[in-house]
């Protein structure tokens, strides 16, 4: 579906231009490195399938980032300041927090769109949408205090 991937296409490449648009800048971090690739991965195909209204995709790759969320919280980088940590966790935690949200609000869809479940199917679209919002700003939020190349 051309809008689809349209819209996949413009998150890719607002993420790019967060990043900077050299990922190979991180080298050193092989672990954290993959775990956010994987992240960034998961995003998109999420994306798609939400515009879709298509669900199937989406609790593998919600649990993927919750649990590189949970990881986050157990890997908070040496380059941290120790006054830093609590926030750093916090975002680590409220990135989880949305994945579980969205992933619970999808498992109910999946059912809805089966016919096995009644429920304000639409409001429930939106708020899935509304905490993939949460995802993303807690990924941006996080890059913009704690990757280790800030922008100017
Ligand atoms: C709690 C903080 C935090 C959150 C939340 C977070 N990141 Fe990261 N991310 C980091 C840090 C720190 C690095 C840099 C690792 C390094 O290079 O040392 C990083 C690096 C990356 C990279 C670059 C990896 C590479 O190839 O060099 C990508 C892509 C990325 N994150 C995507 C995401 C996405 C997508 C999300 C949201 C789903 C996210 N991150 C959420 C802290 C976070």
């Amino acid at each position: 579906m051309k809008r689809a991937r349209i819209a996949a296409a413009v998150l890719a490449g607002v993420l790019a231009a967060l990043w900077g648009a050299t990922p190979s800048a991180a080298a050193k971090e092989q672990d954290m490195k993959q775990l956010m690739a994987e992240n960034f991965a998961g995003l998109q195909t999420i994306l798609v399938a939400l515009i879709n209204s298509n669900y199937a995709a989406v609790p593998d790759q919600v649990k993927i980032i919750q649990d590189h969320a949970t990881q986050l919280t157990h890997k908070v980088p040496p380059q941290i300041a120790p006054a830093d940590r609590e926030r750093f966790l916090s975002y680590a935690y409220n990135l989880r927090g949305n994945a579980a949200d969205l992933g619970a609000i999808v498992q109910l869809l999946i059912e809805h769109d089966k016919g096995k479940e009644l429920l304000a199917a639409d409001e429930l679209r939106a708020a899935a949408a509304s905490h993939y919002g949460g995802m993303v700003t807690m990924c941006v939020t996080c890059h913009n205090q704690f990757r280790p190349t800030a922008v100017r």
